[in-house]
C-alpha cells in the first residue's frame, strides 16, 4: 500500500511537472487552433504601417524592447493614464519618444474581430518587432507565443530600468545582466539602431561634450542641433540607411559616427570592440545573433498560466475599477 501510494505520488509530481513546464513555456504554435490567421494579421498591419511611413517599423520594435524592460513582457507599456491609473507611458524614456500604439491597436482591433479574447497584446508586440525588422530588410526568426498582458504598470520601474542614452558601458552591461541578457546580447541588440530616428535632445550632451566623435560628424549634428534649441529636430540613428536593416551601425561605430553617447560606448573598450568589429564585417553573424538575443529578450518574465489577462483593448485592462 505504501509502496503504491509512493509510486502514485511520484507519478502525480511528474504530471505535475509536465503541466507546469508547458504552461511555463511560450510556444511558436501557441496560436495554432485558437487563431491561425493571428500571425498574418499582425504581418499584414506591419505592411501596411511601413508603407505609411517607414518610421513606424522602427517604432514597433522600440515597443517590444520598452515592454520586456520593465517587469518582463506584458504589454505593461501600451496602458493608458487615466483618472486614477499613472502608466509607463510618461516615465522619462517614453514621453514624447514611444510611438506606434494606433498601430497595436489597428492590429488588436482585427485580432478582435477573427478570434475575440485570445491573442495578448504582449504577443502583439512581438510579432510586430519581428515582422518589421524583416519588411526593414532584416533576418526573421521563429517567434515565441503564449505570453498575457499585465493588469498594472509601474512608472517608476521604467525609468530605473531602460537606459538612457547617456549611460555608460557599466550601466548599460548592468540593466541588460539585470534582465538576463548578456554583454554579447547587448552589442547584438544595440543593431536595432540601425533603424529609426532620435530627437536632437537625445543627443545634444553627445555632440557638445564628448571626445570620442569624428569631428565632421560632430559638425554636421552641430549644425542640425544648436546648443539652445531645436530639441524635437530628428536624426537617423544610424546616419546612412535609417530605414534598412544592414549592419551600417557597426560600421559607423567603428569610424565614431555613433549617434548615441550610449552606441559610442560600445566601441571604446576592450572589451566590446572584436564583436562590434566581427558585426561590422559579417552582416549575417549580426543578424543570427540579432535573432538570437530577439527570442531571449521576447522571454523575459513572461506572464503565462492563470496570471494576467487576455486584454480585449491594449490600451487599458479588462478589470474595472
Ligand atoms: C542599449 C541601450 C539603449 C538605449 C540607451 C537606447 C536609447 C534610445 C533613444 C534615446 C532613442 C531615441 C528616442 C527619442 O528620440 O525619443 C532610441 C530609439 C530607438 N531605439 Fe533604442 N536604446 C537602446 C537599446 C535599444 C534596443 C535593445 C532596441 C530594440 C531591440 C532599440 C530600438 C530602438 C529603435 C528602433 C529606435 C528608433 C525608434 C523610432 O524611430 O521611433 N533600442 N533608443
Ligand atoms: C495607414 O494610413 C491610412 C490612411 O491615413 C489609415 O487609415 C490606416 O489606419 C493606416 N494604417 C496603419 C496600420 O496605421
Ligand atoms: C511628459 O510630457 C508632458 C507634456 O506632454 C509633461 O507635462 C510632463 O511633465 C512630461 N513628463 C515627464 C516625466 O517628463
Ligand atoms: C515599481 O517598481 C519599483 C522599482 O523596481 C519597485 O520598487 C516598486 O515596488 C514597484 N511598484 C509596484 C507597485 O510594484
Ligand atoms: C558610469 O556611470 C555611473 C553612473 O552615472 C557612474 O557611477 C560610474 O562611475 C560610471 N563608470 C565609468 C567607468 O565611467
Ligand atoms: C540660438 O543661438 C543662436 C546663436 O547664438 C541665435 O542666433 C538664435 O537666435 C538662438 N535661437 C534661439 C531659439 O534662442
Ligand atoms: C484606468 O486604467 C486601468 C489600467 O488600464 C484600468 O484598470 C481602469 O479600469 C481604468 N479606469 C477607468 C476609469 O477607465
Amino acid at each position: 500500500m505504501a509502496a503504491l501510494l509512493f509510486k502514485l505520488s511520484i507519478l502525480c509530481t511528474i504530471v505535475l511537472k509536465i503541466i507546469l513546464s508547458v504552461e511555463a513555456q511560450l510556444s511558436p504554435d501557441h496560436y495554432s487552433y485558437s487563431c491561425p490567421q493571428a500571425l498574418q494579421i499582425v504581418e499584414d498591419v506591419v505592411v501596411e504601417a511601413i508603407q505609411n511611413e517607414t518610421r513606424l517599423g522602427a517604432s514597433l520594435l522600440r515597443l517590444h524592447f520598452h515592454d520586456c524592460f520593465v517587469n518582463g513582457c506584458d504589454a505593461s507599456v501600451l496602458l493608458d493614464d487615466n483618472a486614477t491609473f499613472t502608466g509607463e507611458k510618461t516615465a522619462f524614456p517614453n514621453n514624447h519618444s514611444l510611438r506606434g500604439f494606433h498601430v497595436v491597436d489597428v492590429m488588436k482591433a482585427e485580432l478582435e474581430k477573427a478570434c475575440p479574447n485570445v491573442v495578448s497584446c504582449a504577443d502583439i508586440l512581438a510579432i510586430a518587432a519581428r515582422d518589421a525588422v524583416y519588411h526593414l530588410g532584416g533576418p526573421t526568426w521563429e517567434v515565441q507565443l503564449g505570453r498575457r498582458d499585465s493588469t498594472t504598470a509601474n512608472k517608476t520601474a521604467a525609468n530605473l530600468f531602460i537606459p538612457a542614452p547617456s549611460s555608460n558601458i557599466t550601466i548599460l552591461t548592468s540593466n541588460f545582466a539585470a534582465v538576463g541578457l548578456s554583454f554579447h546580447d547587448l552589442v547584438a541588440l544595440s543593431g536595432a539602431h540601425t533603424i529609426g530616428f532620435a530627437r536632437c535632445t537625445t543627443f545634444k550632451q553627445r555632440i557638445y561634450g564628448d571626445v570620442d566623435i569624428n569631428p565632421s560628424f560632430a559638425n554636421f549634428l552641430r549644425n542640425k542641433c544648436p546648443r539652445n534649441g531645436s530639441d524635437n529636430v530628428l536624426q537617423g540613428l544610424d546616419v546612412k540607411t535609417p530605414s534598412h536593416f544592414d549592419n551600417l551601425y557597426y560600421k559607423n561605430l567603428l569610424v565614431k559616427k555613433g549617434l548615441l553617447h550610449s552606441d559610442q560606448e560600445l566601441y571604446h573598450t576592450d572589451e566590446a570592440d572584436p564583436i562590434v568589429r566581427k558585426f561590422s564585417r559579417d552582416v549575417s553573424k549580426f543578424y543570427n545573433s540579432f535573432a538570437k538575443a530577439m527570442i531571449k529578450m521576447g522571454e523575459i518574465s513572461p506572464l503565462v498560466g492563470n496570471n494576467g489577462e487576455i486584454r480585449r483593448h491594449c490600451r487599458r485592462s479588462n478589470k474595472k475599477p
